[in-house]
C-alpha cells in the first residue's frame, strides 16, 4: 500500500465555485515482453517492457463541478458510453480513499481515440492512462485553489508526478502503467533494475541505446473485429495454465537479456526475444482451458513474410502481436523508406482492406487544455 499516496489525497473543503474543464491526451503502448497472468489487486505475474506509441492515443477531457455527491457521465466519441462509463465508475469506487474529493464532484468525461473503432487495437492502456492524467490534474488544481495567494505565488510542481500516475493506471488496468513514460518503460519488480516495481512502471528511456528511440511500429490490420478472449478472461486463464511457472520462469529470463541487449543495442537478442515473446502468448492462449486461438491465417502468412524478407535483405525489422491477430512491424527509423515500401507493395495484401497503421515510439501523456 502506498501510504505517501493515500496521505497526499486532497482531504480539504472544496470552493463553492469550484467548476473547469481539463484535458489530457495518453498514446497506447505495445509490449516487447508479455504481462499475461496477474494476482492480487493489480499485480502482474512477471515483469513487462513495452515501447509508448505516439499516434495511437486516446484524447480525454473532465468538465468538473462542485456538487453535493458523486455523479458522473461518460460519453465516448461524442455518444454516451454506460459500458465503458463503468469500468471508469468502478475503478474512481474501488479505489476512493485516495481520491476522497471526487464524492462532492459531478464529472462530464468525453473521451475519443485517435484510432479507428474497427481496427482491433485494445485501448484501455491509452483510455485509463489519459483518465488519470485528467484526474490529477485535478487534484492538483484542487490543491493549488485551497491555498492562500501567498502560498500559491510561491509555486507548486508544475510536472505531475509520473510515478503516482502510473500506480493509478495500474488499478485501472494493468498495461496502462507503462503508457505514461516516454519512449520505453518496464513494469513489475526484477532484480535486474534498481527501483523496479510491481505496483508502478519505470521510465527506461535513460537505458537503452539511441536507435530504440527511433523505432516505428506499423500495424497491420489483418482483422478489426473486437477480441474473443478479453485480457481480464486471458489473466485469469493462467492461473490454471498447467505452463505458467515455466511461463513466469522464462519471461523473467527475457527481461533480463532484453534490458542487457537495450541498453548495448544488440539488435539480434531484440528481435529473438521479441519475436519469441509474441509467440509464447500466443501459445499459452491456445494451451488454456478452454483454449483460444486468436491468429488468423494471414497472422501466419505475414510472420513467414516478415522472416523471408528479413533473411534476404538483413534488415533488422521483427513483429510482435497483442491479443489478437494485428501484427505489429518494427524497426529502426533509418529503414523506413524501405520497410513501408515492403508494406505497400507485399504485406499490405494479407490486411484487411490493406490497412495498416504508421506508429512510432512516442513522448508519453500531453496536457490538451
Ligand atoms: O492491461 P491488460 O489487462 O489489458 O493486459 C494487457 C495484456 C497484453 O496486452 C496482451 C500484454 C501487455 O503486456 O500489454
Amino acid at each position: 500500500m502506498q501510504n505517501k499516496w493515500l496521505s497526499e489525497a486532497f482531504k480539504g473543503t472544496m470552493p463553492n465555485d469550484f467548476q473547469g474543464k481539463i484535458g489530457w491526451q495518453s498514446p497506447s503502448n505495445i509490449a516487447l515482453v508479455k504481462y499475461w497472468g496477474k494476482h492480487g489487486k493489480q499485480l502482474p505475474q512477471n515483469p513487462s517492457i513495452s515501447f509508448t506509441l505516439s499516434e495511437c492515443r486516446s484524447e480525454t477531457f473532465i468538465t468538473y463541478e462542485k456538487a453535493d455527491s458523486f455523479s458522473f457521465k461518460f460519453f465516448f466519441e461524442g455518444k454516451e458510453n454506460p459500458a465503458f462509463g463503468a469500468k471508469i465508475e468502478k475503478f474512481l469506487l474501488e479505489n476512493q480513499e485516495f481520491f476522497p474529493f471526487i464524492n462532492q464532484l459531478h464529472l462530464k468525461v468525453e473521451s475519443r481515440n485517435t484510432f479507428p473503432h474497427s481496427s482491433g487495437i485494445a485501448s484501455s492502456a491509452s483510455s485509463m492512462s489519459a483518465f488519470v492524467m485528467c484526474l490529477m490534474d485535478l487534484e492538483r488544481f484542487l490543491s493549488l485553489r485551497s491555498l492562500s495567494t501567498v502560498e500559491a505565488s510561491k509555486g507548486r510542481p508544475i510536472e505531475l508526478d509520473l510515478q503516482k500516475a502510473s500506480y493509478f493506471a495500474r488499478l485501472a488496468s494493468g498495461s496502462a502503467s507503462r503508457s505514461v513514460f516516454p519512449k520505453m518503460a518496464l513494469w513489475g519488480a526484477t532484480d535486474c533494475y534498481k527501483g523496479s516495481s510491481d505496483e508502478y512502471a519505470a521510465p527506461l528511456e535513460n537505458d537503452i541505446y539511441p536507435v530504440f528511440k527511433t523505432y516505428r511500429d506499423s500495424i497491420l490490420i489483418v482483422s478489426g473485429e473486437t477480441k474473443s478472449v478479453s485480457s481480464r478472461a486471458g489473466h485469469s486463464l493462467m492461473e490454471d495454465n498447467p505452463y505458467a511457472p515455466a511461463r513466469y520462469a522464462k519471461a523473467n529470463e527475457n527481461i533480463k537479456n532484453l534490458l542487457i541487449a537495450l541498453k548495448s543495442g544488440d539488435l539480434d537478442t531484440f528481435i529473438n526475444i521479441t519475436e519469441s515473446e509474441a509467440l509464447q502468448l500466443h501459445a499459452l492462449m491456445m494451451c488454456s482451458n478452454p483454449s483460444f486461438i486468436l491468429m488468423k491465417p494471414n497472422t501466419l502468412n505475414l510472420i513467414n513474410e516478415i522472416r523471408e524478407f528479413r533473411e534476404e535483405t538483413k534488415i533488422p525489422l521483427c513483429f510482435t502481436l497483442d491479443a489478437g491477430p494485428n501484427v505489429h512491424l518494427l524497426y529502426p527509423e533509418s529503414e523506413a523508406e524501405k520497410v513501408e515500401y515492403y508494406i505497400k507493395n507485399v504485406l499490405a495484401d494479407y490486411c484487411d482492406r490493406e490497412r495498416w497503421i504508421a506508429d512510432r515510439v512516442g513522448n508519453g501523456p500531453k496536457k490538451l487544455l
